[in-house]
């Protein structure tokens, strides 16, 4: 199924180009593919539901959603809930949910909300697969301010309240977002999944900010953003997958999170993506050539721009200066190892990470205090970083 969307997308011919909002014609032929890959994508809803977004939202059968397309996941049993236990996430009074206004429980029970796919998005996308044919292939333009996990144990889990911002992006290939990620193997045949949010036009259709997943397993060449290809198995029947996040923060005023976390199932070994204190959906075991656990890992900010072209601002655009609410930040970090207990990330246990630090910077010193914990800061105006 992945293979046979991959293969219809590259082959679509390229007599039409996404160009700012002009779209030129495609052809009947074309037409008609993505009519049949629509098809495929789009399963019937039980119940239909427009969004104030202007999306269209599907109640699809909880068992039929995309993801059973996967070969891999023919006899798959579905897992309704993590076999892990965990505590709530305690909002501070300084900080509010990103996500908590989004919240609706309008689908029957037994179905899962998900935001229909449209001819617009396959035609977006065809222009990410041209690398490889992996959706979400490292991009040459790819700037980073991250702390990661400095590899030295096994990682089982990974948590983080990040701040939300709605960076400005200049294109629909720029992207500029925050999230936190796992990752195991060598880098050729590397597995990893990735949480967090993202302003990223070219995935999402347009310049808000959005809640995203990503996976990949590049041994296979297999992964994609969100539910863009079968993989993600979404259990949680109120959030859907692509619905803008419009609580984001300004410099200095009102601040907004959201708290993520990506915890392996010890009894199943999938991948679990929790959002605020919702077990959203997991990642089966099977999808990935080897992700048993983790073996690298961190909280990222990152920017992505098409070669040659300046970079976005990243976070909230403005470099780290200890003040919280000023540049973006991650709070409340925590990891967990095989003990599966939320570890601290000490300085001794990971490293810093910038690659243009005149573009963007990131701050970290451990525990900040009791509301924020473990904290970083991170982020920067862009303009001309290098490729
Ligand atoms: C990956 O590819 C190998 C070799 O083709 C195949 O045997 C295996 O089932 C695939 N695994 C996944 C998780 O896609
Ligand atoms: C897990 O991490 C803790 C804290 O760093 C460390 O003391 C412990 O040895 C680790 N356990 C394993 C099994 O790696």
């Amino acid at each position: 199924m992945i293979s046979i969307i991959l293969i219809c997308i590259c082959l679509m011919s390229n007599n039409y180009k996404i160009d700012g909002r002009m779209m030129e014609s495609i052809s009947q032929d074309d037409d008609l593919e993505l009519d049949n890959q629509l098809k495929l994508i789009n399963k019937p809803p039980l119940k239909t539901i427009q969004t104030v977004f202007g999306h269209i939202v599907d109640c699809v059968d909880i068992n039929k959603q995309l993801a059973f397309d996967n070969p891999l996941l023919k006899n798959h049993k579905i897992q309704l809930k993590p076999s892990f236990q965990h505590g709530r996430t305690t909002l501070d009074e300084n900080q509010r949910s990103a996500t908590l206004s989004i919240e609706e429980d309008l689908c029957p029970i037994g179905t899962i909300p998900i935001r229909r796919t449209t001819k617009d998005d396959l035609i977006r996308l065809k222009h990410l697969s041209n690398n490889n044919g992996m959706l979400i292939e490292e991009v040459e333009g790819s700037h980073f301010a991250a702390v990661n996990l400095n590899g030295a144990d096994r990682y089982y889990g990974i948590k983080g309240n990040i701040n939300t911002y709605n960076p400005t992006v200049a294109s629909k290939e720029q992207m500029s977002g925050a999230y936190i990620s796992l990752a195991k193997g060598p880098s050729q045949v590397r597995n990893r999944i990735m949480a967090g949010w993202q302003v990223y036009p070219k995935i999402q259709g347009d310049v808000q900010t959005y809640f995203f997943i990503a996976w990949e397993n590049k041994q296979n060449q297999t992964g994609c953003y969100n539910l863009q290809c079968p993989g993600f198995v979404q259990i949680d029947k109120k959030f859907h997958i692509g619905s803008p996040i419009t609580s984001t923060s300004t410099f200095g005023g009102q601040q907004f999170e959201m708290s993520v976390a990506i915890l392996l199932d010890p009894t199943t070994n999938n991948w679990w993506v929790r959002l605020e204190d919702k077990n959203l959906g997991y990642f089966p075991s099977t999808i990935f050539s080897d992700m048993s656990y983790a073996d690298e890992g961190g909280w990222y900010g990152r920017t992505m721009t098409t070669l040659g072209n300046p970079s976005p601002p990243m976070g909230s655009g403005h470099f780290p200066d200890d003040r919280f609410g000023h540049a973006c930040f991650i709070r409340q970090m925590t990891f967990q190892n095989e003990t599966r207990k939320d570890i601290p990330p000490e300085m001794k246990l990971v490293g810093i990470y910038k690659d243009n630090p005149s573009c963007y910077d990131v701050k970290y010193t451990g525990y900040v205090d009791k509301s924020l914990g473990y904290a970083m800061q991170f982020g920067g105006p862009g303009g001309n970083c290098g490729d």
